[in-house]
């Protein structure tokens, strides 16, 4: 297989099979090498991305050797010290002997350096690192790296033990991820709901851009671009724009901004048929919705903060508690065909849009991280 699609992302085969084996054959007679026949080391493969390597080094190693696993697991813990990590699975008897950590990757370097400082508290006669793979870019540690079996550059990987959400370990391929990883996020709510507020935080987080429709219509509308009066000629004749005038839109705005992380969608898609659209679009550069984020507020919630940002700015539509409902009516009808059409992706995520703005946020970030 020269491409495979893992979670709707593109990724092509980047080292084959062949090249892998050479490479950690390669390490395997480096290290037996330098141990020598009577030296018996212990290779302690980290868990789990390192399980593949970890099996074919001893393989390849032709002098009597051990192996063990560790795995780093990350669990919360009191609210105060946040996430805790521990290192699972480490012996005890590690004392007097040589250590070889054996990783399948390491990019900035935290994750070692946490297993490396624990393992030095063992009091090893010595302790060395071997990596299969060494994004040397971003490496941010002053520790050596002893054995490197390929440096790569700063490209996202997978196969070869090597996950992307926890899939892809199973390819004997290593393949590198088409593009960048993009958080691509449809936010939904109701009016009053806080859609502007929470895009403001979670753009400037991520670097994302924000594109709410309602903005680009008025841009090209008061710019008279082609694609504004062609809007604006369907408008005057009391006409709904069509599809594919919004879509052109959209991509206009997307292309503009191609060093951004993702982009915020907002105020569309409205309908299935632009939410297929939009897939269809996004797909063509490699990309796709990660996620509809919608924020839920009761009705009578979002009716008094509706009133309450109309007396202080004045917009007609937040006055007028009949008009407000129509809003609700519409948004009722149309979100639940939508929230139906990511449900079916496994894309929908329902976030309660009452409390501070940081605890929305919060929540948000939460999903996005898990993305
Ligand atoms: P570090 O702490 O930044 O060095 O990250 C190390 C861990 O991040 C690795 O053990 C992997 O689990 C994961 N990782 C980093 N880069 C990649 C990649 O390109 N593909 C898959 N996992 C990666
Ligand atoms: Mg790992």
């Amino acid at each position: 297989m020269d491409t495979v699609k893992v979670n709707n992302r593109l990724f092509e085969k980047y080292i084959s099979a062949e090249e892998i084996d050479d490479i950690v054959k390669s390490m395997a007679m480096e290290i037996a090498n330098e141990m020598g026949e009577d030296e018996v080391p212990v290779f302690v493969g980290v868990m789990n991305g390192a399980f593949m390597f970890a099996a074919d080094f001893i393989r390849h190693y032709p002098y009597p050797c051990e192996i063990s696993f560790v795995k780093m697991s990350s669990y919360d813990g009191a609210e105060s010290i946040g996430k805790v990590q521990e290192l699972i699975g480490l012996s005890d008897d590690l004392k007097d002997r040589t250590v070889v950590i054996l990783e399948d990757i390491i990019d900035t370097g935290n994750t070692l350096q946490k297993i490396y400082d624990i393992f030095e508290s063992k009091n090893n006669k010595e302790l060395r690192i071997a990596t299969l793979l060494f994004k040397i870019d971003v490496y941010t540690k002053e520790l050596p790296i002893d054995y490197i079996g390929k440096v790569i550059e700063d490209k996202f990987v997978l196969g070869y033990g090597l996950d992307y959400d926890e899939l892809g370990r199973n390819y004997p391929n290593i393949y590198q991820l088409k593009g960048k990883i993009m958080n691509n996020i449809v936010l939904f709510g109701p009016p009053g709901a806080g859609k502007g507020t929470q895009a403001d935080v979670i753009k400037e987080k991520y670097g994302l851009v924000h594109i709410s429709t309602g903005d680009v219509f008025r841009y090209n509308i008061k710019n008279e671009t082609e694609l504004g009066i062609l809007a604006k000629s369907y408008m005057d004749d009391g006409n709904l724009v069509p599809d594919d005038v919004t879509i052109s839109m959209l991509k206009k705005e997307v292309e503009k901004n191609s060093d951004a992380n993702g982009f915020i969608f907002d105020g569309f898609p409205r309908t299935t048929s632009q939410a297929e659209a939009l897939d269809i679009f996004l797909s063509e550069k490699g990309q796709s919705i990660n996620a509809m984020v919608s924020l839920e507020v009761a009705e009578d919630i979002l009716e008094k903060r509706l009133l309450e940002r109309g007396a202080v700015s004045g917009r007609a539509d937040d006055q007028d508690v009949e008009k407000i409902r129509n809003r609700f009516n519409e948004y009722n009808t149309k979100t639940s065909i939508l929230k139906e059409y990511y449900q079916g992706k496994d894309k929908y995520y329902g976030i309660d849009g009452v409390g501070t703005i940081n605890d929305i946020s919060g929540k948000i970030i939460d999903v996005i991280d898990k993305l």
